[in-house]
């Protein structure tokens, strides 16, 4: 079993621990928020997360650790996407 020792902390201030590897959508789900998607092959940016000030592109990342096993996540928008 793999060991959930990244902490993660959600532009809705909830707080997830999770393991390098594991996917962002499920992560992002377990925190009660969902990260848009598109493409799912990396193209469009529709899935675009801020992780520790660094842009994600989510659907072609797995979660990463840091020194700190710390990582504050936000969300960003495109207004393409938006209705
Ligand atoms: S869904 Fe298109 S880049 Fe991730």
């Amino acid at each position: 079993m793999k060991k959930r020792n990244i902490k993660i902390i959600w532009s809705n201030n909830n707080e997830t621990f999770v393991s390098e590897g594991d996917d962002w959508f499920s992560a992002a789900e377990k925190a009660g928020l969902e990260i848009p998607s598109g493409c799912l092959t990396g193209s469009c940016g529709a899935c675009e997360i801020d992780v520790n000030g660094n842009t994600v592109r989510a659907c072609v990342s797995d979660i990463k650790s840091n020194k700190k096993s710390l990582l504050k996540v936000s969300l960003t928008s495109d207004p393409f996407w938006e209705n």
